[in-house]
């Protein structure tokens, strides 16, 4: 695990869009797992500012997105597609038969979690996959206590989570209580990973996830394992770290 401290925010996104550029210019078909939430919404920003300028094409780009909440339709103010047309595909030359999202309002979940499983296996895998990190660890909407081993899977929102983005929802009241989402194991079977971190309310999470034990009470720290994971942090976000 390679870390990388950057200054503030806008450095940290920089930096991670700079990575993902470049694999996407060394494989112009790659496979992307991408996350929502405020963390990569600058990371997106700059994708999109580089493509204006031509410095990249999406034209042969895959994307999975992480998770979505259990219940949400596609088109709802607060589903993730909606985000992420907002924030990148809108502005970019990806195509739609190349968005792979999950439907949280799929009649069948345990369906739509094997499909997804099947998609991501007949691409061939995911290449790089852009990770955020919970308050309480979990990357995706993997929560404290998930096993290693999951796949894709229903999951039950811990609390502190439906709090933390409840500020982001646009028309709903409240956070729904479940989600869908990537399992750990469909995470870190990921060639590349890059997790993001930014702000003084992540330090104690970062620590916790990077350098202390490897534990499925903390979902995050399951990359300490993986072979080519990068993490790129701000310095409030660092500032717990011993060896920073
Ligand atoms: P955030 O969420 O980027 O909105 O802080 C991170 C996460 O929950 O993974």
């Amino acid at each position: 695990m390679q870390t990388i401290i950057t200054k503030n925010q806008a450095e940290m996104s920089a930096k991670a869009a700079e990575l993902i550029i470049e694999q996407v210019k060394a494989k112009p078909d790659s496979v992307l797992a991408l996350p929502t939430g405020k963390t990569p919404q600058l990371v997106y920003a700059k994708l999109v500012e580089a493509f204006q300028q031509g410095r990249v094409s999406f034209a042969g780009v895959k994307t999975f997105n992480l998770d979505e909440y259990v219940g949400m339709c596609r088109t709802c103010a607060d589903s993730f597609y909606v985000y992420m047309k907002q924030h990148l595909y809108d502005h970019v030359d990806i195509r739609p038969e190349n968005i792979f999202l999950l439907d949280g309002a799929a009649s069948n979940l345990d369906d739509e979690c094997a499909n997804y499983e099947r998609d991501i296996k007949e691409v061939g895998g995911v290449d790089l996959a852009i990770l955020g990190i919970g308050r309480d660890g979990h990357i995706g909407f993997c929560e404290p206590g998930m096993s290693f081993d999951s796949r894709t899977i229903v999951v039950n929102l811990d609390e502190s989570t439906r709090q933390a983005n409840a500020d982001d929802l646009v028309e709903l009241k409240e956070v729904p209580a479940q989600a869908i989402t990537m399992g750990l194991a469909t995470i870190f079977k990921s060639r590349q990973i890059i997790l993001l971190a930014s702000g003084e309310h992540k330090a104690a999470i970062v620590a916790k996830a990077l350098e202390g034990e490897v534990s499925e009470q903390v979902p995050a720290s399951i990359l300490q394992t993986h072979p080519q994971t990068t993490v790129i942090l701000d310095e409030a976000a660092a500032s717990q770290l011993k060896a920073s």
